[in-house]
C-alpha cells in the first residue's frame, strides 16, 4: 500500500488478538488493537496519527456532550481465500461522511485523509479481519467537535477518528418491526439524510416502547402525513410486491442514503426486476399484506447487510410475512453482494479496493 500523508503510528504493547472470541462475536463489542486520529484545529486536519484503541480524554464543556455535533460512518472489510483484504464502497462512504459533514457545519475530510488513514490502520490490524463467510471488519469512522466551550456555534475543532471491530451479522434472525405513526424520525428540512449522531438518539425512545412490546424496529413514516413508509433505524427497507421492488426515495432529505441501499437497486436493475424508488403508503402495504401480493420486505445496511423482515405490525395488528424461507430476491442478491464483497466473482463496478 501507497501513501502519500505523514502519519506516526504507535503500536500498541499487548495486543487483545488472542483474548477476543472470534467464535462468539457480539455486534460492536470486539475492538481492534489500534485506532486513526486526526484533529482540526487553526482551520487544517493536523497530527494524522494511529494509537492504540485508548479512552478519550474530554473537557465536560465538550460542545459534543451538550449539542451533539458528531456525525458517523459504517462501512466493511472483508477477506478474500487468499486473505487479501478487501473494502467495499469505501469511496462511497467517504462523500456521505462530507456530505453529513456540511450539514452539521463540521469541517470536511479530505479523500485523502480518510483513505489512507483508513488503509494504513487496515494494513495495521489486518489480523483482527475474520476470514469466514458471513464475517467482516466493522468500520466506524466519525468526527466530534472538542471545543471546550458551553456557546452554541459550531466548534472551531473536531477529532476524526477511525476504529474498528471483527463482525457477524447485526440480526441473527428475521425481524419483526412496528409502523410508527406517532413519533417523527426526521422531518423535511431536517438532518434525516446526515449519518448524525442525535438521529439515533432521537429514535431510541419510541424504539424502545416498540422493543417493550416484542418488535425489534420501528418502520419510521414521514413527519408530516405519518402515511408513507421512510426507513428503519438501522436500515433502509424494501418490499417485493408482485415482481416490483419499492423502496423509499431519498429526495426529501428525511432518509439515509444507504450505500447498501443503492448497491441492491443496481443489482435488482441488473437482475430484470423493477425497481421503483417511490414512498409505499401504509395503507398499499397493509393491503399487500392482506391480499398476499407482498412477496418479502426486508431491511438493508451495513451492519444489518440483508435482513429479512418476518412481522409487520400496523395500527395495532400483526401481519406475518409470507412464509418464503428460499426469500427468492433478497438470498439471490444478498449471495451476489457477497460474492463481490468476499472476492469470490471479478468487480465490474469499481465498488473493490483492495488495501
Ligand atoms: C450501519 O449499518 O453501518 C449503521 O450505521 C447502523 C448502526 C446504527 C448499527
Amino acid at each position: 500500500m501507497k501513501t502519500t500523508l505523514q502519519i506516526s503510528i504507535s503500536k500498541t504493547k499487548q495486543s487483545r488478538l488472542q483474548e477476543t472470541d472470534f467464535e462468539n462475536l457480539v455486534f460492536g463489542k470486539s475492538i481492534s488493537d489500534h485506532m486513526f486520529v486526526a484533529d482540526y484545529k487553526n482551520g487544517e486536519w493536523t497530527d494524522l496519527r494511529i494509537e492504540p484503541y485508548a479512552p478519550l480524554m474530554l473537557y465536560p464543556a465538550n460542545s459534543t456532550l451538550h449539542y451533539g455535533q458528531a456525525i458517523f460512518e459504517g462501512m466493511k472489510a472483508y477477506k478474500n481465500e487468499a486473505g487479501e483484504i478487501l473494502l467495499f464502497r469505501a469511496d462511497a462512504n467517504q462523500k456521505r461522511l462530507n456530505e453529513s459533514a456540511v450539514r452539521m457545519c463540521i469541517p470536511e475530510v479530505p479523500a485523502e485523509i480518510f483513505m489512507e488513514g483508513l488503509m494504513t490502520l487496515l494494513d495495521l490490524d489486518r489480523d483482527w479481519i475474520p476470514n469466514k463467510p458471513g464475517y467482516s471488519l466493522y468500520i466506524r469512522p466519525f468526527i466530534f467537535a472538542t471545543d471546550d466551550y458551553l456557546g452554541v456555534r459550531p466548534s472551531e475543532t473536531y477529532k476524526f477518528m477511525i476504529f474498528t471491530c471483527p463482525v457477524g451479522n447485526y440480526y441473527s434472525k428475521p425481524v419483526s418491526v412496528k409502523v410508527e405513526q406517532h413519533y417523527t424520525r426526521a422531518a423535511e428540512g431536517g438532518t434525516g439524510f446526515a449519518k448524525a449522531a442525535g438521529n439515533y438518539a432521537g429514535s431510541l425512545y419510541p424504539a424502545l416502547l416498540a422493543q417493550k412490546q416484542g418488535y425489534d424496529q420501528l418502520l419510521w413514516t414521514d413527519a408530516k402525513t405519518h402515511e408513507n413508509i421512510e426507513e428503519s433505524g438501522t436500515m433502509n427497507v424494501m418490499f417485493m410486491i408482485n415482481d416490483t421492488l419499492i423502496t423509499a426515495p431519498t429526495h426529501t432529505g428525511t432518509i439515509l442514503k444507504g450505500i447498501t441501499r443503492d448497491s441492491v437497486i443496481q443489482l435488482a436493475k441488473e437482475m430484470g426486476y423493477v425497481v421503483e424508488e417511490r414512498f409505499l403508503k401504509v395503507s398499499e402495504l397493509e393491503d399487500a399484506l392482506k391480499n398476499g401480493s407482498i412477496q418479502e420486505a426486508f431491511g438493508t445496511g451495513t451492519a444489518a447487510t440483508i435482513a429479512h423482515i418476518a412481522k409487520i405490525n400496523i395500527k395495532g395488528k400483526d401481519y406475518e410475512l409470507p412464509e418464503k424461507p428460499e426469500y427468492a430476491f433478497s438470498n439471490q442478491v444478498l449471495k451476489k453482494l457477497d460474492d463481490i464483497k468476499y472476492g469470490k466473482v471479478a468487480d465490474s463496478r469499481g465498488w473493490i479496493v483492495k488495501v
